[in-house]
């Protein structure tokens, strides 16, 4: 009998990017780092393969406080400059005339999975892509939820009519609705929905809430690694015309933005149109934040109040050279993967491009095939990832063709 609880899951986890992170490294400590191609890693590397550290964002952190360090933050939802903070951020100049709360989270993680528990009771299903973070179904298990999946693509578009069927066939057993949506940058593809996409969701979503409470959880990772950041927050006009009977919860996270992972640093963003909503759905996250973590580093959530205000200048141009990197990176990537017809994902920006493999044989031998030679890639559903976000323009340069080569030969042999 195990000493934890009896519905636990007791398979140990299993993290793909962890492994292939870890197996590429082998590899290179073994073979020499000329050999490998390590496209696993789901963070923002230079050119010289080192982890970016915005000075921006680091060299302010450095000196702060002690103290400030040291302290707990003001309350578990999170320190008052904070929370004003990312709600200007995430809006960036637009006006929003819609009641809202922002909670400090640990990272996306913890405003993604405190919005799994806070909104469904356990055994009730959470609506997700097909192709997605894997953690998304980590976070329903442990918190004893459902999934059903809505295919994400029908050719190069959103497959709106799939999210419509994969919502209805939820409402038929449930009295809510909980669906994720990750844009712009979607992890793994780099798909951003246009704003006719994100209008016809805001629509359905409102004809659903005729009948139950909708809420809509939008994972916002990457967005600040869009092409055109004067842009990315465009879709939130939609917002406009949400029914009082949806609620929008916007996963923010600082471990991008400011290219601080290890800080532990986001927000969920609750957004509706009635106060009164949306200050009970904030009773709960804030409970849950007390009874999970109970608080945010302090001195994390001050150091992006400050870089965000005092600094805002300086880390837009600092990050800018990233997206420009991510740019030429990925136009490398897809003018090649074109000319040797690799087939992809419809990508249009952020951290990573997928290849479309569906068919789930061909694709593990594909991934392991990529593996033998030293090309480190990580397999989501029907398709396999590569991380742009850290891999050099030197080692971008003839992928598409080795790895076209690879699913050739992989193809031949089934
Ligand atoms: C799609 C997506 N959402 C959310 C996160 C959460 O990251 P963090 O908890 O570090 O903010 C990640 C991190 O990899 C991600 O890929």
């Amino acid at each position: 009998m195990p000493f934890t609880r009896p519905s636990a899951n007791l398979t140990p986890i299993e993290d793909t990017v962890f492994a292939m992170v870890k197996l590429a490294k082998e590899d290179i400590a073994k073979n020499g780092e000329a050999l490998v191609v390590d496209a696993s890693i789901g963070s923002l590397y230079d050119e010289a393969g080192k982890l970016v550290a915005l000075s921006s964002v680091f060299d302010h952190y450095d000196q702060i406080d002690h103290r400030t360090k040291a302290a707990y933050a003001a309350s578990f939802s999170g320190n008052e400059d904070y929370r004003r903070e990312v709600w200007n951020w995430l809006l960036q100049g637009r006006q929003l005339p819609l009641a809202h709360s922002v909670i400090a989270t640990p990272g996306g993680s913890g405003a993604v999975s405190s919005t799994f528990c806070n909104i469904l009771e356990e055994h009730q299903t959470v609506v997700l892509p097909d192709i997605a973070w894997g953690s998304y179904k980590l976070m329903a298990s442990q918190n004893n939820l459902n999934t059903v999946c809505y295919s994400l693509f029908d050719k190069d578009h959103f497959n709106l009519a799939s999210f419509k069927a994969a919502c209805l066939n939820v409402l038929e057993k449930q009295d809510r609705l909980l669906v994720v949506i990750n844009d712009p940058c979607h992890n793994p593809t780099g798909y951003s929905m246009s704003q006719a996409e994100w209008q016809q969701i805001i629509a359905f979503l409102n004809e659903c809430s005729q009948h139950v409470p909708c809420i809509l959880l939008n994972d916002v990772a990457y967005l600040d690694y869009g092409l055109d950041p004067k842009h990315t927050r465009d879709y939130l006009n939609c917002f406009e015309n949400l029914s009082s009977n949806v609620l929008v919860v916007v996963a923010f996270s600082c471990s991008k933005t400011c290219t601080s992972y290890g800080l532990r640093c986001g927000a969920a963003v609750l957004i509706g149109q009635d106060p009164a909503r949306v200050r009970e759905a904030e009773i709960v996250y804030e409970k849950t934040a007390r009874a999970m973590w109970s608080n945010i580093p302090n001195a994390a959530m001050e150091n992006f109040s400050w870089v965000v205000s005092a600094n805002r200048e300086a880390f837009l141009k600092e990050k800018q050279q990233y997206i420009d990197l991510l740019a030429q990176r990925s136009q490398l990537f897809l003018a090649e993967a074109q000319a040797c017809n690799l087939p992809l994902y419809p990508y249009k920006e952020g951290f990573f491009v997928t290849i479309r493999i569906e068919d789930p044989v061909l694709l593990k031998k594909v991934h392991q095939a990529l593996i033998e030679h030293h090309i480190y890639t990580v397999q989501v559903n029907g398709g396999i990832r590569v991380g742009l976000c850290s891999l050099s323009l030197a080692k971008t340069k003839g992928l598409a063709q080795r790895i076209k080569t690879i699913l050739d030969q992989c193809q031949k042999a089934i």
